[in-house]
């Protein structure tokens, strides 16, 4: 009688050596998200009584039976809709425009990346916070953002899942150039992506690849928030263009261009590049080139409503506010007809031009210009995803993803404006919000 418990013992122990690793691995934790409704963005459908099954950072199963398996905890969201975490393909987490307070020089002279560090974990929490999961973030200097994006992954400090580019790339005197503007004497010591010339740009590129860049950024295009005389003249030639493309490309990663002007977004969509950030003054032609290159589309479209309201007020210079008339109000027309045209569209707001957590606000000025909710959503979901290369992993809530979820009260293919107010935050299966209560 009590040999039997001894060789069962020892029959266990002798088959677990074996497992020592399987054994001594902490248990799944298995967990059930339910809520009233569930956007399907694969589908383009909302369906009702969703569950979505959870195991440690992964969505194992969605079922609509109402049947919870036995031994799993249920957050109950009750009457709120459930949809997959937001993505954002245009951010910069490194800097907001609350910094500027009324002296724009005092801001640009009197800091560097170093604050930039200090601060972004903040912006990086707003971000979440507000239901984005996923960003990409289109250009910072000094490498700051791998810096977040790593202490993001270690589990360090909360914050969304970064895809990153590091200094953007651009030539002198552009978008890119910091001291354009400012005395021949001034000259500001950092890492920031001016280059030069089809080899300056191919070292450049490599650069940006060895010291952890995800993707690489360059300006096609002039700017608003720079000081040189165009907003949207091309500032690189056909040549260098295809170098960035080339090059990037050779390494796997793929390639962002800010650009404004109809001839620099042609230029940048025959060089090659996934995506055109801004868009603003895209032409018929070059609408054309988009489709046939497959070339997704990024209109920043809240950005002017906010640049026109507060900026002047922050002390930035009067050439910015100039350069931004002329863009803000073509931008959202030449958007409404890349709608039309069928274009392949991703949500991208640059935030970070207006303030971190805000990113949501940007859905309603898309469906006033042309689209509707559920394509404003699918821009920010399913099509972001493919934009990064994450198909699979985020912007959809199926089987397999990530257990990045947010939820909303209302019904946000009726009022799109709800997306600014979640309620509930999951992301990697991880609760990072939950104002629901219950
Ligand atoms: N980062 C962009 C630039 O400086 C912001 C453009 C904002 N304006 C707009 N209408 N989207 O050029």
């Amino acid at each position: 009688m009590r040999l039997l418990p001894l060789v069962a013992a020892v029959a266990l122990s002798l088959g677990a050596a074996a497992h020592v690793h399987a054994d001594d691995a902490p248990p799944h934790k298995r967990v059930a998200v339910r809520a009233a409704h569930l956007v399907d963005v694969k589908a383009g459908t909302v369906r009702d009584n969703p569950l979505v099954i959870i195991e440690d950072e992964r969505i194992t199963e969605v079922r609509y039976d109402g049947q919870v398996p036995t031994g799993v905890e249920v957050i109950d969201l009750g009457s709120a809709t459930l949809l997959p975490g937001l993505i954002d393909c245009h951010v910069h987490l490194t800097g907001d425009p609350t910094e500027v307070k009324g002296d724009y020089y005092e801001a640009v002279l009197k800091r560097s990346s170093i604050d930039s560090a200090i601060l972004s974990p903040i912006y990086a929490k707003r971000t979440l916070d507000a239901g984005f999961t996923t960003v990409r973030n289109l250009g910072a200097s000094d490498y700051v953002d791998v810096a977040l994006r790593d202490a993001i992954n270690r589990g360090d400090i909360p914050g969304p899942r970064m895809l990153v580019s590091g200094p953007p790339l651009g030539a002198t005197g552009g978008h890119a150039d910091d001291t354009t503007g400012f005395s021949p004497w001034i000259e500001f010591h950092g890492i920031d992506g001016v280059a030069d010339g089809v080899d300056a740009i191919r070292h450049r590129v490599r650069e940006n690849v060895k010291h952890g860049a995800d993707v690489i950024k360059f300006m096609a295009s002039a700017g608003v928030l720079s000081a040189e005389a165009s907003v949207g003249a091309p500032q690189y030639s056909q040549e260098e263009m295809n170098a960035v493309v080339d090059e990037a490309h050779r390494w796997g990663k793929k390639v962002a261009s800010h650009a404004h002007g109809a001839e620099a977004i042609k230029m940048a969509i025959r060089a090659g590049v996934d995506s055109v950030e801004h868009s603003s003054m895209i032409d018929d032609e070059g609408l054309k080139l988009a489709k046939q290159h497959g070339t997704y589309l990024d209109f920043d479209v809240y950005n002017d409503d906010y640049i026109l309201a507060e900026y002047a007020k922050k002390g930035f210079p009067a050439s910015t506010v100039e350069k931004e008339k002329l863009v803000g109000r073509l931008q959202r027309e030449n958007f409404q007809k890349a709608v039309k045209a069928g274009e392949k569209m991703a949500f991208g707001t640059d935030a970070g031009v207006y303030p971190h957590g805000w990113n949501a606000k940007q859905f309603a000025v898309m469906t006033k210009w042309g689209m509707t909710p559920m394509q404003a959503l699918q821009a920010a979901t399913v099509n972001a995803a493919d934009l990064l290369g994450m198909t699979g992993k985020v912007g959809a809530v199926a089987p397999g993803y990530y257990a990045d979820l947010v939820a909303v009260n209302g019904d946000p293919m009726k009022d799109v404006a709800q997306l600014e107010h979640v309620t509930f935050v999951m992301k990697g299966g991880a609760v990072d919000k939950n104002e629901i209560k219950r």
